[in-house]
């Protein structure tokens, strides 16, 4: 193959393998012009942070199944872990079996009640202990945070940059929850925060919108905020005079919760999804599950 074609194959492999991360997300882009050299520079690494971010095993379990000759790399049995690797060009084999490298993955979980949204904790459950085989050691956390007995659509990633996208307040992506309280919820409530709940600590919330589905002794609506304090919502209602009951994240930006997801269950994002995170509009569905 020519030098321009193996750059092609390379660029199309790369952006394919997410090693090169797009524009959008900060990186150079498979379209990005490059120092001569520079994307074969960057897609060297070494076999074992491969085969580690592969969720394959630890660095040092790689460093053991390399020593074992139980790895190769483009036909001939790896050396060592520091060995320099293309993950984009070079066939990486475990045992016979491919290593399916991707710098990046994006999953959507549906929370269930019960876990904590942390990558660990001495007492109790997390959502990463809801995550089996390679997806369990790819180093993926929560790109933001559900209470405990919060339920619904939770993010997880090991892409910083997209992450601190969908938290950071200033880039405007509104998560939507479905919210039950005790007591009535009325036209006040909406005003109070749309203008900008002021909590009973004194801090003051960003403007939030509040859609009324049912009020009563018990009350269900829809609540957007941009921004993630600590019990937002709860608080948010509590400094109304109505408890929060039961929450459940619907929305994040424009991607839904996808709701064939039983509790506890996920899956990875498309492109496409990644991108409806930062879709600016708020739609209310009237019609959400419970
Ligand atoms: N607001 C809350 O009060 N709890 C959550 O889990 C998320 C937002």
């Amino acid at each position: 193959m020519d030098a321009p074609g193996a750059r092609r194959l390379f660029l199309r492999r790369a952006a394919a393998l997410e090693y090169v991360k797009p524009a959008e997300y900060g990186g150079a882009g498979p379209g990005a012009r490059c120092a001569p050299g520079e994307e074969r520079y960057m897609a060297m690494l070494r076999l074992d942070k491969i085969l580690s971010q592969s969720g394959i095993a630890s660095r040092r379990e790689a460093a053991r199944l390399i020593r074992d000759g139980r790895v190769t790399v483009n036909g001939r049995a790896a050396a060592a872990g520091d060995e320099k690797v293309d993950p984009a060009l070079s066939e990486i084999l475990v045992d016979g079996a491919p290593v399916n490298y991707r710098r990046y993955c994006y999953l959507m979980m549906n929370k269930p009640a019960g876990y904590v949204s942390a990558t660990e904790d001495r007492d109790q459950k997390t959502v990463l202990e809801l995550l089996d085989g390679p997806l369990s050691r790819m180093g993926l956390f929560p790109a933001g945070r559900l209470d405990k007995d919060t339920e619904g659509l939770l993010l997880l990633t090991n892409d910083g940059d997209w992450a601190h996208r969908v938290i950071s307040p200033s880039k405007n992506v509104y998560k939507t929850y479905y919210a039950e309280t005790e007591g009535p919820l009325d036209p006040a409530d909406v005003e109070a925060l749309s203008d900008g709940v002021v909590l009973r600590d004194g801090l003051k919330c960003l403007p939030a919108r509040l859609l009324i589905l049912s009020s009563g002794a018990t009350s269900a609506a829809l609540v957007a905020i941009r921004e993630g304090k600590y019990h937002q919502v709860k608080r948010m209602l509590a400094a109304r005079g109505k408890p929060v009951t039961r929450l459940r994240r619907i929305a994040v930006g424009g991607l839904k919760l996808d709701e064939t997801l039983a509790p506890g269950a996920y899956r990875e994002l498309t492109p496409s999804e990644r991108d409806m995170v930062f879709d600016g509009s708020v739609t209310f569905d009237h019609n959400v599950k419970k």
